[in-house]
């Protein structure tokens, strides 16, 4: 009996220990932003292209389309979105999408240099509107004979755990130039997300803290409060078992006092008669004692 009460007390708290840290380590994840599918936490965050109509998913037909990579199973997922700007046009083309993470890295295809197409990069990447990263640019002759996949053209760490708005994008106007977005992957930390309302998250996230302390040591202290009384009862009951007489004895020590003997204002011959026993009136036990 003793030891199942504490072996219980003691298994609630170590699954509360467990339940605690294993939310602290199961924080951080790597998570995808594919070009077709989208975030792989929420399906329904999906890139934005722009100009719309301006830009082509692959693989499948595409007419015109003089880039086309010999191993489509080779790209994320095996999808991609291409489009070719042009010095002369009066946009920008640019792939946009929001994530929420501390880390940012972009994959893209490349063309061989020999492709009969416009096949030079040159990117430019924006965080929160601001200019970020090193541009991607490649020269037709910085490129091989062969498609190269999985190309990293950014990577961005060490960034505020916040959400982001990211935007790469084909601005140039001296140089045509292309490109073929695969996917991006961002490293995601569900601990301290600072949301877009600073102070209130912060007020959030200290009131969360302090609440969730005080939580979890009341439930532990009653915990502890709870095997006590269970230690206290099991004793009890053992030495009633072990003792049953003494154990009667103990069971209600001061209502045996009360009835048997007589108080000592009852036998004190009035002097003693206290402004509450006068408001009381006298207990019906001692007018059977006098
Ligand atoms: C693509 O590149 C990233 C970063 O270099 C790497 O982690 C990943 O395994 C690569 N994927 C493939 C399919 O090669």
């Amino acid at each position: 009996m003793l030891t199942s009460s504490w072996s219980r007390f003691l298994l609630c708290y170590l699954s509360l220990i467990l339940y605690f840290s294993a939310s602290v380590n199961g924080l951080i994840e790597t998570r995808t932003i594919d070009d077709a599918l989208g975030d792989s936490a929420d399906p329904n965050a999906k890139p934005i292209y722009l100009p719309k109509g301006q830009w082509t998913p692959r693989p499948g037909n595409c007419v015109g389309c003089n880039i086309n990579p010999k191993n489509p199973e080779l790209a994320f997922k095996g999808t991609w979105h291409d489009t070719t700007h042009f010095a002369t046009d009066d946009h920008n083309s640019t792939v946009q999408f929001s994530f929420t993470g501390i880390a940012l890295s972009v994959f893209c295809i490349l063309p061989p240099k020999t492709a009969v197409a416009v096949t030079n990069y040159n990117l430019t990447f924006l965080l929160d509107g601001q200019p970020v990263g090193t541009p991607f640019v490649r020269a037709t002759n910085d490129l091989t004979n062969d498609y190269q996949y999985n190309v990293s053209v950014l990577s961005l760490d060490n960034l505020v755990n916040t959400q982001h708005t990211f935007v790469m994008q084909m601005a140039s106007q001296v140089n045509d130039s292309v490109t073929l977005f695969d996917y991006a992957s961002y490293i995601h930390n569900d601990q301290g997300i600072i949301s877009e309302t600073k102070k209130n998250s912060h007020l959030g996230a200290i009131l969360g803290g302090v609440l969730g302390s005080v939580a979890f040591l009341l439930g532990a202290t009653l915990l502890v409060l709870f095997a006590r009384r269970r230690r206290h009862e099991v004793r009890t009951m053992q030495r009633a078992e072990a003792d049953p007489f003494e154990y009667a004895l103990r069971i209600d020590p001061i209502p045996l006092h009360r009835q048997d003997m007589p108080t000592p204002s009852s036998t004190s011959g009035g002097y003693g008669t206290s402004i509450l026993d006068t408001e009381k009136g006298p207990p019906p036990a001692y007018s059977l004692t006098q």
